[in-house]
């Protein structure tokens, strides 16, 4: 991991910040104690809490074990396609170019999480963590034009983003890169066509994000499709009571169609 993607400067080293060959540096405060404060979020990638080091409020994700299971990679390459590399890259490549914290999550770099840093509660989870900006909001759709527009960033960074769904970002900045792909990278499963392709579907993507009619989210706009069309079905034979029911059931169900969206998000992209 180290001398491949993670760089063990500290990541206020004056040293020059390779561009072509993306490491991201340690976090400064590494060895400091860690209070967690709430947990945000926790998927197939790893854990994310919210947390303070001296004083000051971060976002820590901290990963799982990744066992590969394409078959397109051999050897060290499957590395490539672990979320912390990905997320290593990435954010690597933003700061290396002076755009750490705009397109993305503003990144503080990567630690080992050890001895009285762990929560008994992450034994499933290696001590790899990378370390961002705690961002309080969701994405609101006043931050749609904004999120279109810097997609320009990750154009230029040589950057492919994937998983680029509404509630990986938090105001207009995307946080979760554990799916993003970053120039140079093995060449079977890089295409130039297919990034250039991203970017345009991306707008029109994007420019379809509503504003959820079951809880206020922002989500992408065919699920408030799907609730209309399975309401208006119901109100349709004549059913009001059966459609208000399900209105209100609808809208005390967490977000179960979150698995089809990546699905469908990272076959288009
Ligand atoms: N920097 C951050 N600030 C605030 N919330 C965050 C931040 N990073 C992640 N989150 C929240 O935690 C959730 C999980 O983080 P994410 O990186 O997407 O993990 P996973 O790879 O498991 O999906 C996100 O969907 C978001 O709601
Ligand atoms: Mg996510």
């Amino acid at each position: 991991m180290i001398g491949r993607w993670l760089s063990d400067l500290p990541m206020d080293d004056p040293a020059r910040k390779s561009t072509s060959k993306p490491m991201l540096r340690r976090f400064i405060l590494h060895t400091k104690p860690i209070k967690y404060l709430h947990l945000l979020g926790s998927g197939t990638e790893g854990v994310v809490y919210r947390v303070e080091i001296e004083g000051k409020e971060y976002a820590i994700k901290v990963f799982r074990n990744w066992t590969y299971t394409g078959t397109k990679l051999k050897g060290r390459a499957q590395h490539y396609t672990f979320p912390i590399a990905n997320e290593a890259r990435a954010f690597a490549r933003l700061d290396s170019i002076g755009q750490n914290g705009t397109w993305a999550v503003k990144c503080h770099g990567w630690m080992k999480i050890s001895g009285r840093q762990r929560l008994k509660s992450m034994r499933e989870y290696t001590c790899w963590a990378i370390v961002k900006d705690y961002l309080p909001h969701p994405v609101s759709i006043s931050d749609i034009p904004e999120i279109r527009r810097k997609m320009k960033i990750a154009r230029k960074a040589l950057i492919h983003p994937s998983d680029t769904q509404p509630c990986n970002y938090r105001d207009s900045f995307f946080v979760d890169l554990g799916r993003v792909k970053t120039h140079p990278y093995p060449p079977q499963m890089w295409s130039n066509r297919e990034r250039r392709e991203f970017f345009t579907w991306f707008d029109g993507y994007a420019s379809r994000w509503e504003v959820s009619v079951r809880d206020g989210s922002v989500v992408e706009g065919w699920l408030n499709q799907e609730f209309k069309r399975s309401i208006a079905e119901v109100e349709a034979r004549n059913k009001r009571d059966e459609a208000a029911k399900q209105r209100k059931l609808l809208a005390t169900v967490p977000d179960a169609t979150a698995d089809d969206q990546s699905d469908w998000t990272s076959n288009s992209s």
